[in-house]
């Protein structure tokens, strides 16, 4: 059983910190979903609508990403972590999923967020998974809250 920590963070780096934690404390890959175009301040402010992430949200649309994973018939088990956008996974996020093929892999999703809980983020983002099985999908606020599991769940 091969594991990979792949995350999307961009405010504050919150998300970025518990996957380095799980990585590390699992002794597994990590791997940063990155756009081509970095969010700035101004691209995340929400309260805008004229912002870039509202107007990404309200087309829907992909967010071209730079990178790739490269030996990823490797793993089979995944850890993804992001922060909610709209009580869902950011867009950058089912983009990076769409170029993978997810058959057979087990997901365990952990999303930070300023206060939502996980509600239907998992549901939305299995159409970009197919194949997946999603064992679980928590909203944490610290690494501590899903190592001990993962690390029985490694084993
Ligand atoms: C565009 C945008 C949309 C957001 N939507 C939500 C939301 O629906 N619910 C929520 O609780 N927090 C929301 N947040 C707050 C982030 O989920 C939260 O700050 C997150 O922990 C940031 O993680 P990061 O530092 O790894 O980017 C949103 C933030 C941004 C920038």
């Amino acid at each position: 059983m091969k594991t990979i920590v792949i995350y999307f963070s961009a405010e504050a780096g919150k998300t970025r910190k518990i996957a380095e934690e799980l990585s590390k404390a699992l002794s597994a890959e990590l791997f940063e979903i990155r756009p081509e175009q970095p969010y700035s301040e101004a691209d995340l402010k929400w309260i805008n609508p004229f912002a870039r992430c509202n107007k990404e949200k309200r087309g829907k649309a992909d967010v071209p990403i730079t990178g790739r994973i490269e030996n990823w018939d490797e793993y089979d088990t995944v850890y993804l972590g992001f922060p909610i956008w709209y009580y869902a996974a950011p867009n950058v996020v089912n983009t990076f999923c769409k170029g993978y093929d997810w058959i057979g892999k087990t997901i365990h999703i952990f999303a930070t967020s300023g206060s939502s809980g996980i509600g239907k983020t998992a549901v939305r983002l299995e159409p970009y998974v197919k194949g997946a099985n999603i064992a679980d999908a928590k909203r944490v606020t610290s690494a501590s809250e899903i190592i001990s599991e993962a690390k029985v769940e490694s084993l």
